[in-house]
């Protein structure tokens, strides 16, 4: 029978701990703050091989051709792959637990607002104090909530320090606000995005990451607003040392609503490796000296990438964006396990 929670126990990290069944065990210890090893979470890379000592997992038919025969028969499985099923699970992990396994601890704090600017009708960027002890994972995404007296906002905001500024923290956090997304909130905002006003934050939340392994070139495309989660990505992959080229293209319909344009320009500083390009769906915004592109994303990659068998991809965007994007790289080479799409 099988059972909603499994103990966790790995032995050799001293680690026992109860999960929820309905996540892979990776996601599942991250919600307990453990952090396993673990990079692409999607099958490929094998960082979370882990041997079932005892108990049962539910594999749910996912990916494990990464797995040889010899490893499948001595109880080698993804973690990344597989939920917890019986009561209690026996695990040797096969990759080193990170050196710091517990994740940063959430706690609550009042914050100053020190800075707000609108980056377009419907996103501010807010900066806003706290102090060191805050600490949130420079290599991570990392998100912040709101605490608005009364109302339970469970929107998470991520902070968008750029590497330079989390090198040498200085107090000071950015956090992107979306106010056309929860209404009530927003009524909250209005009052109290002041100067000099003080906030309830708590956190820092860690963003459950998806880290490609670093053996392909990586395009990235994306919708408008999702710009925030995907740089975030981009962020962290650099962090994370990613030598292959990564392209990112990203599409908004007017020049008026890009954002974070600083901010791509910025990384392409830190690591030469990156670059990017923006494309406007809406023709009246452009003229001849615009370094812009015109058009919708599924025309402008098969101009740059007639062939996309060899890269990982991420598409993030609303569901009509993702599809027709995912068609596109598909008919342009690239193979299914290589594509990632994010909501
Ligand atoms: S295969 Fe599980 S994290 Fe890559």
């Amino acid at each position: 029978m099988s059972n909603k929670l499994t103990n966790i126990k790995i032995p050799k990290y001293n680690l026992n701990y109860e999960i929820q069944n309905n996540k892979n065990i990776i996601d599942a210890s991250l919600d307990k703050n453990i952090k396993l090893a673990y990079s692409c979470k999607s099958g490929i890379c094998g960082t979370c091989k882990a041997k079932v000592v005892s108990g049962e997992i539910n594999k749910n038919n996912k990916v494990n051709h990464i797995l040889n025969d010899s490893e499948k028969e001595n109880n080698i499985v993804l973690l990344c792959q597989s939920n917890g099923l019986s009561r209690e699970v026996i695990l040797e992990l096969l990759s080193p637990l990170p050196r710091n396994p517990k994740l940063n601890k959430v706690r609550e704090l009042v914050s100053e607002v020190l800075g707000i600017k609108y980056i377009n009708k419907s996103i501010i960027e807010l900066s806003i104090s706290v102090p060191k002890r805050f600490n949130y994972d420079k290599k991570n995404n990392n998100y912040i909530k709101i605490l608005i007296p009364g109302l339970e906002n469970n929107d998470k905001y991520p902070i968008i320090n750029s590497l330079e500024q989390e090198n040498k923290y200085n107090g000071v956090i950015n956090i992107l606000l979306n106010i056309n997304k929860n209404a009530k909130a927003n009524s909250y905002f209005k009052k109290s995005l002041i100067q000099g006003e003080t906030l309830s934050i708590k956190g820092p939340y860690e963003e459950n990451n998806t880290i490609l392994p670093n053996d392909k070139p990586l395009l990235f495309i994306v919708e408008d607003n999702y710009i925030i989660h995907s740089l975030n990505m981009i962020k962290v992959l650099i962090a994370h040392n990613y030598t292959f080229p990564i392209m990112l293209i990203c599409n908004f319909e007017n020049k008026r609503d890009i954002i974070l344009l600083d901010e791509m320009h910025r990384l392409t500083f830190i690591n030469t490796g990156f670059s990017y390009k923006i494309s406007l769906t809406n023709k009246d915004n452009i003229n001849n000296i615009d370094r812009f592109l015109y058009g919708r994303t599924i025309n402008i990659i098969s101009k740059i990438f007639p062939d996309l068998s060899s890269h990982y991809i991420v598409i993030n965007g609303k569901n009509k964006f993702l599809n027709e994007n995912y068609n596109k790289v598909i008919q342009l080479g690239a193979i299914k396990n290589n594509i990632k799409k994010i909501l």
